[in-house]
């Protein structure tokens, strides 16, 4: 017989349940997506961030336009943008009587960066931080071009008494030079050392994503494309000769060698601005280009934009994954081990695609390696076997000189399928160095035993405004699953389950593109 204790707790553990799951409901859909996007981020920390493959829009062709009449609307379009993962953006700036404002609107520079910033602010945590470029087309407005601001061609030059058109300090006022990562910072860095090109010299080239984010907390890169300013006076822009930039068509040769591989990592920034297909954007983000999307839209069919975000944003797992480990149905009388902790490359040889699904840590499957530091050399174990005889520091069947490894860039996944493709590999599913073993939902790489990053940042983070009533709840639901669980996969005695927390703080950022 139960007592009115026991009866009580069942009670609750009910309504948390029902809590628990309409909470759920809402939120698995995108928080696949932002796992997604934040595994991808973490496992680039140390690529350069000339390199990054980072998905742009030009703002005045897909939001701030004529088209999209009332202007608070379209930067809010720009802040949804932000959220669902666009990193880069083009912006059409001109010269006012007595400001900067953005072409084909009433908007002003200021409004615009108060704008932008407070996505930065709100995503200036060790976990949705990530990297924005920002480049400026300059042109004179409607000034006429003998005024006394400039000339059609030549630099623009502007009048010293009025700041609000001395770009500095405007960037100072609405930005703050602490976000803005300026040719100074990067001509400090390559004098310490700090920076690294694609041959993994140091002294040129640009610094890694995590020392740009978490050492030097930079956020912010500007640069401008249309050579109007006078350098001399603006010394938080970076001018055009940092970028490789596109329009229309792409000039650089799809590579189909290791060579052309090599040939286009040299090149920093590259960038193609065009308008593209779902199809087409997949193709040229693995061809190394960082897309930035000018296909005609206003705020009233934003929404269409999230096909081509969704062929780009993501180049490394496939469709809805990583699935959640809990989520994975385990047979009721299986008495085999079960951890859906475990990335696979999924290879599809008839049309020579790959992408990343999660996979059971204890089945036995092939092995990627990697020769050495070099990009694109790779190697397919021979022998299969569980993801944890994978390990870097014992014999883990690779090859002499050859480390377990996974594709960085979508530049290293196009070596990779060529490099299946050329060796008549079959479908087939092979592991790479990605796991969240250590913590669920904490995708890292380095073996089975690295630790997830996050585990400090999560307890320490404002812990209080993450205290809500559904969370608790779902806490102590989840401390009975995890126990569960844990009753049932014997991986290792420090498997937490932060996802609600995690999904509970970034539950703001997780809207796709609203509207
Ligand atoms: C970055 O490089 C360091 C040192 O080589 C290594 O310990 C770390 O695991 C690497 N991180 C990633 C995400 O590749
Ligand atoms: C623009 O949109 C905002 C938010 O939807 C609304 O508050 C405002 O009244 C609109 N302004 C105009 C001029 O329509
Ligand atoms: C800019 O200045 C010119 C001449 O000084 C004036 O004719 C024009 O109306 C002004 N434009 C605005 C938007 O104030
Ligand atoms: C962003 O944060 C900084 C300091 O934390 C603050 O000064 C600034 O006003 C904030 N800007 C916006 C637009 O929220
Ligand atoms: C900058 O804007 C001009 C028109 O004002 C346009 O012709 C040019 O292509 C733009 N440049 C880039 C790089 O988008
Ligand atoms: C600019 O040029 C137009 C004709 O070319 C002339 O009428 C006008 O006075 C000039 N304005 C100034 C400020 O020189
Ligand atoms: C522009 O503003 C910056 C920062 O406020 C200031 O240091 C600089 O002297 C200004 N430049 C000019 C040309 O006035
Ligand atoms: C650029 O700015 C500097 C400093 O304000 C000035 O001395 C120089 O003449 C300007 N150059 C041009 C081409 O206008
Ligand atoms: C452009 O920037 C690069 C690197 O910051 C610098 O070396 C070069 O002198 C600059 N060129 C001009 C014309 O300002
Ligand atoms: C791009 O290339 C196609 C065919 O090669 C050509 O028809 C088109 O005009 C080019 N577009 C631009 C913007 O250069
Ligand atoms: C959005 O609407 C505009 C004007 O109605 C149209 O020109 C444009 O093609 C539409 N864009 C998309 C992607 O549907
Ligand atoms: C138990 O597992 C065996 C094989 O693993 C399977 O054939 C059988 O259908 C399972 N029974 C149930 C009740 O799921």
């Amino acid at each position: 017989m139960p007592t009115l204790i026991e009866l009580l707790l069942i009670w609750t553990l009910l309504w948390d349940a029902i809590l628990c799951v309409s909470f759920d409901v809402l939120a698995t859909v995108d928080s696949e997506r932002q796992n997604a996007i934040r595994s991808q981020r973490d496992l680039m920390m140390n690529v350069t961030v000339d390199q990054l493959p980072l998905v742009g829009v030009n703002l005045g062709k897909v939001v701030l336009n004529s088209g999209s009449a009332n202007d608070t609307e379209s930067l809010i379009g720009m802040h949804s943008l932000m959220k669902s993962g666009v990193q880069s953006f083009m912006l059409d700036l001109e010269l006012r009587n007595d400001s900067w404002g953005v072409k084909d609107t009433n908007v002003d520079f200021g409004t615009f960066l108060t704008s932008f910033e407070s996505f930065v602010n709100k995503t200036d945590d060790t976990l949705s931080a990530n990297i924005l470029t920002l480049h400026l087309n300059i042109s004179n407005g409607d000034l006429p071009s003998n005024s006394s601001f400039g000339d059609d061609q030549g630099l623009i030059s502007v009048d010293p008494s009025n700041p609000m058109l001395n770009l500095t300090y405007v960037l100072d006022q609405f930005v703050g030079r602490q976000r803005i990562y300026t040719p100074d910072d990067l001509r400090t860095d390559r004098q310490v050392g700090n920076t690294f090109d694609t041959s993994g010299k140091s002294g040129s080239g640009w610094p890694t994503l995590n020392s740009f984010l978490y050492f030097k907390r930079k956020r912010v890169l500007i640069t401008e494309v249309s050579n109007r300013l006078n350098y001399t006076e603006v010394p938080y822009i970076f001018n055009n000769t940092i970028l490789h930039y596109d329009v229309g068509n792409k000039t650089l040769e799809t590579p189909d060698t290791i060579g052309q591989l090599l040939y286009v990592s040299t090149i920093s920034w590259r960038y193609l601005e065009a308008e593209f297909t779902p199809a087409e954007i997949q193709q040229y983000i693995r061809m190394g280009y960082s897309p930035v999307i000018a296909n005609y839209h206003n705020v009233g069919n934003l929404t269409e934009i999230s096909q081509l975000l969704d062929h780009s944003i993501i180049w490394s797992w496939g469709d809805g994954e990583p699935i959640a480990a809990f989520t994975t149905a385990t047979p009721k009388n299986s008495s085999s081990l079960v951890a859906y902790n475990c990335a696979l490359l999924k290879y599809y040889s008839a049309n020579s695609s790959a992408f990343w699904i999660v996979g059971n840590c204890y089945d036995r499957k092939q092995g990627l390696c990697r020769y050495a530091e070099q990009a694109f050399d790779w190697e397919v174990t021979e022998a299969d076997d569980t993801y944890f005889a994978f390990d870097q520091h014992s014999e883990c069947h690779c090859s002499d000189k050859y480390q377990f490894a996974l594709p960085r860039t979508p530049l290293e996944l196009t070596s990779l399928m060529m490099h299946l493709e050329r060796s008549g590999t079959q479908d087939k599913e092979i592991w790479i160095d990605l796991n969240s073993i250590a913590v669920s939902d904490c995708w890292v790489t380095g073996g089975p035993y690295a630790t997830c990053p996050y585990e400090k940042v999560v307890s320490r983070r404002n812990f209080v405004a993450m205290l809500t009533p559904v969370t608790v709840c779902c806490f102590v639901i989840l401390l009975i699953v995890s126990y569960l669980n844990l009753l049932r996969v014997p991986i290792h005695s420090n498997r937490k389950k932060w996802r609600k927390v995690v999904n509970e703080f970034s539950k703001t950022e997780l809207d796709g593109v609203p509207l």
